[in-house]
């Protein structure tokens, strides 16, 4: 079947509820730099068990809590500088932050390494007592 007969095949139905989930799946959250960020999580929670392997993250609040690949606990901003998409991701000291619409990277205090990353990216701090990680601006 070639790609315009499986198109027409689909009909109309179909291709709205294809382009409404994507629609859906791209929306823009906003680009304004969080103020006032102040909270603690509790690591020995199953829901953060992520953060005990280095190199992995979670999200929380809008916040992408890493645990660096040499052990350091990172937190950076979920809205992309380039496009305010919700997807940057960590991938390891030497990449840093990175989002997975265009690829922009920044490093882990936030530089932006590429073209996509240039305006750079907003970063907290943490501070560790005992299990509770507190992350804040
Ligand atoms: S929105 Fe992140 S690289 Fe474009």
């Amino acid at each position: 079947m070639k790609r315009k007969e499986f198109i027409e095949k689909l009909g109309v139905g179909a291709a709205f509820v294809l382009t409404s989930t994507c629609l859906g799946g791209c929306t823009r959250d906003s680009a304004e730099p969080i103020k006032d960020l102040d909270f603690v999580i509790d690591l020995n929670q199953e829901e953060f068990s992520e953060l005990n392997t280095f190199g992995s993250y979670i999200i929380q609040d809008q916040v992408v809590i890493a645990r660096s690949t040499t052990g350091e606990y990172l937190a950076a901003t979920l809205i992309c500088s380039h496009d305010n998409l919700a997807q940057i991701t960590y991938s390891g000291a030497e990449s840093g932050w990175l989002c997975t619409a265009h690829s922009a990277r920044f490093s882990e205090e936030g530089e932006g390494l590429n073209a996509n990353g240039s305006k750079g990216l907003q970063v907290f701090n943490t501070e560790l007592d005992g299990s509770l990680l507190r992350i804040f601006s």
